[in-house]
């Protein structure tokens, strides 16, 4: 199976919106990942649902939306009604998490918990069966940008095997400094998507980064 790709919009040119999600489009991107913050959950402020709504009927893509917020299930009407793919609710902002997992299905988008770096996988062990994918952080959420964590490997390995050993069918993706080198070892140590930023948005030809990044194959 080749890597699922998710450029994150956070790296975009915001005066060019309609030029790069139209670069995506074409691209072999499988989903767009969309990064919104709250100043709260994390030191910085991204974009919310009046840009989101402006730009929905341009994307086509699936929406892999990232929510860098306390308190996340307050919005799962919005973004059932942006037609959102999959909701990542961060694992340490929801008190309630399988409640909150529950209702993002029931609101028909797939579910997906995002752990930032210091969170411990072995965490996951007892929600794993009600969840489509886990979004390891390999940076401090908050800005792109930033350089990879080197420890992400190691905890994409140990997913990968609870993941398998128990036979679930979650997917894992990896969000923050990623690029062709770290993204091959990512994939390597197990990880199904890939979340890029500056890495497609900063590259001289992101519809190389894109095809060079989605052509990454486990060996094993
Ligand atoms: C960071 C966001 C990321 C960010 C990744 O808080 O969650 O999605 O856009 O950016 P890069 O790929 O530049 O690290
Ligand atoms: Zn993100």
């Amino acid at each position: 199976m080749s890597t699922i790709i998710s450029p994150s919009l956070l790296s975009a040119d915001f005066l060019h919106l309609e030029r790069d999600i139209r670069m995506i489009n074409q691209s072999q991107a499988d989903w767009l990942h969309i990064d919104i913050m709250d100043g709260v959950f994390v030191p910085n402020l991204s974009f919310g649902f009046p840009i989101l709504e402006a730009i929905r009927p341009i994307i086509e893509k699936p929406l892999d939306v990232h929510l860098m917020i306390v308190e996340p299930i307050k919005f799962v009407r919005e973004l059932s009604a942006l037609k959102v793919d999959t909701m990542n609710v961060h694992y340490e902002a929801c008190t309630h998490l399988h409640r909150a997992l529950g209702a993002i299905k029931d609101a028909g988008m797939k579910a997906a918990v995002t752990l930032n770096p210091h969170t411990p996988v072995e965490l996951l062990r007892d929600i794993l069966p009600e969840l489509d994918m886990v979004l390891l952080m390999s940076v401090n959420p908050g800005y792109g940008g930033q350089r990879f964590i080197e420890q992400t490997i190691d905890k994409t390995r140990r997913l990968r095997r609870m993941i398998d050993e128990g036979g679930h069918s979650c997917l894992i993706e990896i969000d923050g400094g990623v690029n062709a080198q770290t993204g091959a070892r990512l994939v390597e140590a197990g990880a199904d998507a890939l979340v890029a930023g500056s890495y497609v948005f900063g590259h001289a030809a992101p519809l190389e980064a894109i095809a060079g990044l989605k052509a990454l194959k486990r060996n094993s």
